[in-house]
């Protein structure tokens, strides 16, 4: 390990990127790897055969989040921890998440490689469900592991069919209690997750690793408008109280409101709408629409969503519906650690790589890591920022530069002193 700093075999882990995304639910190169789908358990094997190879510890908990473990010198001292997702949005790419759970795993391996003795343990964490998809509510696993959703509430979560967490897990063979999850104190002593930026900032300006000094605060409800149906041809203009109507107009409140929230931070999307009964000649008499709400300052979020609940209330009375919102989640934004981005940072210079600090404008398992230790992320660029889409992409050697600047400050971190 030349001056501290582990060779990445960067066409391996280019390989095992190319592997993963095969499992899928989608068409190649899309992928879909939706919480407890077939896909997703084949792509959980094959983390699972990778950690196992390393001769890493295997430990899943009772949602499924996966914990590999190179066991340092000092067994009970806290642990520092890296990871990221592998579930995918449908129609998404092969670089989201992947980049942090494959690159750690290759950032261990080169340490092992190096031959670097580690103190305190290294643990790769695969979180569950970062992704809203089957149970509308992000960072699952993580925020579980923080303790930060109570568990009645975990317990009655749905899918779109109506199967629950309980029924799901249990069927993928967790079968111990969720009060189990949650992390002691101390547990880890620090956690460092590398993604990809998801945003175009570290391309446009040529700087290949970006450290993140905060995390938006992201917020989701549910807003379930009623109205009357009838007959699309036989009731007239006057007097109808068309759900889908009522719903338009309070998309175009929440774009409003979040220009006018006072921060161009603030960000709003309604990017979920059910129709009933969602048929050509019918008055929709019901609308359910997920508003996705996030910021970096909670009272400019709070601002524009105080002007969202006003204007729906106008909305009702003016139409004559009822619009009744439901919270998901309104989760703080997060800090990174100071001393965690300035090793990450000591380490890229060594490595001759230049970094700035970012925002992280996207929520990550980070977000809730931050809450039971200091935390920060690596961002590697991504071309022209896309993700969440197929045609997402990163340099290889971005990749491999991102995942030699987490080998060298997991091994950093391993040695901070008891
Ligand atoms: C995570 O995928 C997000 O929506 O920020
Ligand atoms: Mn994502
Ligand atoms: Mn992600």
């Amino acid at each position: 390990m030349s001056a501290g700093l582990p060779e990445i075999d960067s066409a391996l882990l280019q390989r095992r990127i190319d592997e993963l995304s095969l499992i899928t639910e989608a068409e190649s190169p899309a992928v879909t790897r939706v919480l407890f789908s077939d896909a997703d358990l084949r792509g959980r094997d094959y983390v699972a055969g990778l950690g196992r190879s390393a001769g890493l510890a295997l430990r899943v908990d009772a949602v499924g989040n996966m914990f590999a473990r190179w066991v340092g010198s000092a067994p009970d001292a806290p642990v520092v921890a890296t990871g990221s997702h592998i579930d995918a949005i449908p129609n998404a790419g092969k670089f989201d998440g992947v980049v942090g759970v494959l690159g750690g795993i290759s950032a261990i391996e080169a340490l092992q490689e190096a031959g670097f003795k580690p103190m305190r343990s290294i643990e790769l964490i695969v979180f569950t469900a970062e992704e809203p998809t089957r149970f509308g509510i992000g960072c699952l696993g993580s925020r579980m592991l923080a303790g930060a959703i109570p568990l009645e509430k975990a317990s009655v979560l749905r899918d779109p069919e109506g199967k629950s967490l309980d029924e799901l897990r249990g069927r993928a063979g967790l079968k111990e209690a969720l009060d189990s999850v949650a992390l002691p104190k101390n547990f880890y002593s620090a956690f460092v997750e590398l993604h990809i930026e998801q945003g175009p900032l570290l391309e446009q300006q040529h700087i290949p690793i970006g450290i993140v000094q905060a995390i938006a605060g992201p917020s989701a409800y549910r807003v379930r408008i009623t109205g009357e149906g009838g007959h699309a041809g036989a009731v007239l203009m006057p007097g109808r109280r068309d759900a889908s109507l009522a719903a338009s107009e309070l998309a175009l409140a929440v774009e409003k409101a979040a220009h006018e929230s006072g921060s161009t931070d603030t960000v709003a999307t309604t990017g979920k709408w059910e129709v009933f009964p969602n048929a050509i000649n019918s008055v929709p008499c019901g609308v359910m629409l997920e508003i996705d709400l996030r910021d970096t300052c909670l009272e400019t979020r709070d601002r524009a969503l105080v002007l969202m609940r006003s204007a729906s209330e106008g909305i009702a009375a003016r139409r004559g519906v009822e619009i009744i919102w439901e919270e998901i989640n309104a989760d703080p934004p997060a800090d990174g650690d100071p001393k965690t981005m300035t090793i990450a940072e000591d380490v890229s210079l060594q490595l001759g790589l230049a970094t700035r600090r970012m925002v992280s404008r996207a929520y990550h398992d980070s977000l809730f890591m931050a809450r039971v230790c200091p935390t920060t992320m690596i961002f590697i660029p991504c071309r022209k920022g896309y993700s969440h889409r197929p045609e997402e992409y990163s340099d290889p050697a971005h990749i491999t530069a991102g995942a030699r600047v987490l080998a060298g400050t997991l091994a950093r971190l391993s040695h901070q002193p008891l």
